[in-house]
């Protein structure tokens, strides 16, 4: 059974065109394989001042687009293009490089409103950085859904109660958005040799820790049902299944994936192992590589 291995908190910062996000304060190798995890508002806008991501490479990773309120336009170098809406999902694999942009639909762009998402980063391990591009976009009419007694889940990458996602990934990833109502309870398994966790947005949950000591019955116990709040993630530690108990009604991320143990050297949207690949990474754009 897993329990809360830490509790990372989330802070605010402005992205791409000037769009707020929640990013948990951990980034890189303690979230290992994931190198970012952002929720994107809710950020409210006026008619014609939506914002996005305007034309940016990619090279070394995975960009994981997730919408869950508003509309987006995307295109990028491969001649891949489309539109995000609630539910949808892109997953681009940028491999050896990409450009792309990420922008609201210009028919948001019109009345304006919300938008609300998640990007999230899935690092790829060194002998696969310089694979193909690819893309893969499942509309939400076409994600599989996993519902039980109080409990519905889209299972974006992974499995979940034996409903399993469509997504081919390049190593084992386990994405799930879940919703709980109040008091229901969640048992995931997981295989026991991946880092998992857990990012709280709505409501808050616990999770029961299987190290408890219960002085006396009825007690709480020491270190018993660790809570996870909305705006934060919790870290897990190793275990084969995760039990989840909604406190509030509730909506969060279950994210799992390998230990990658390679050594990360980051500078903005490339994500390469040493500096001279980013180096090589940064001539190779300016030298129009990744667009052809
Ligand atoms: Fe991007």
């Amino acid at each position: 059974m897993r329990a809360v291995k830490s509790i990372v908190p989330t802070h605010r910062v402005q992205e791409g065109g000037g769009f707020w996000v929640r990013r948990p304060a951990a980034m890189g190798s303690l979230m290992s394989p994931f190198l970012l995890l952002d929720e994107m508002g809710p950020n409210v806008s006026a008619p014609g001042e939506a914002v996005g991501a305007p034309w940016h490479p990619h090279r070394g990773f995975e960009t994981v687009t997730y919408l869950l309120e508003g509309r987006m336009q995307h295109e990028d170098s491969a001649g891949n293009k489309g539109e995000l809406n609630p539910g949808d999902v892109q997953w681009m694999t940028a491999g050896r490089g990409i450009v792309h942009s990420e922008e609201p639909h210009e028919e948001f762009q019109k009345t304006g409103g919300t938008i609300h998402g998640f990007q999230i980063w899935v690092n790829l391990p060194s002998k696969h950085k310089m694979m193909s591009p690819r893309y893969q976009e499942i509309p939400s009419s076409e994600s599989p859904i996993a519902q039980d007694e109080g409990i519905w889940a889209r299972v974006i990458a992974g499995e979940c109660l034996g409903i399993n996602s469509s997504i081919d990934t390049v190593i084992p990833i386990t994405l799930i958005h879940v919703k709980m109502e109040k008091n229901a309870q969640l048992v995931k398994q997981l295989e026991s040799d991946l880092n998992g966790m857990i990012y709280v947005f709505s409501g808050k949950v616990t999770i029961d820790n299987p190290l408890q000591v219960k002085t006396h019955p009825g007690s709480p116990g020491i270190g018993s049902n660790q809570q996870i709040r909305d705006g934060e993630l919790a870290l897990l530690t190793k275990g084969k299944e995760i039990m989840i108990q909604s406190e509030t009604e509730s909506e969060f991320l279950i994210l799992a994936g390998p230990e990658l143990n390679e050594p990360i050297a980051r500078y903005g949207p490339f994500v390469m192992n040493t500096q001279e690949e980013i180096h090589q990474a940064i001539l190779d754009y300016r030298n129009g590589m990744f667009t052809n």
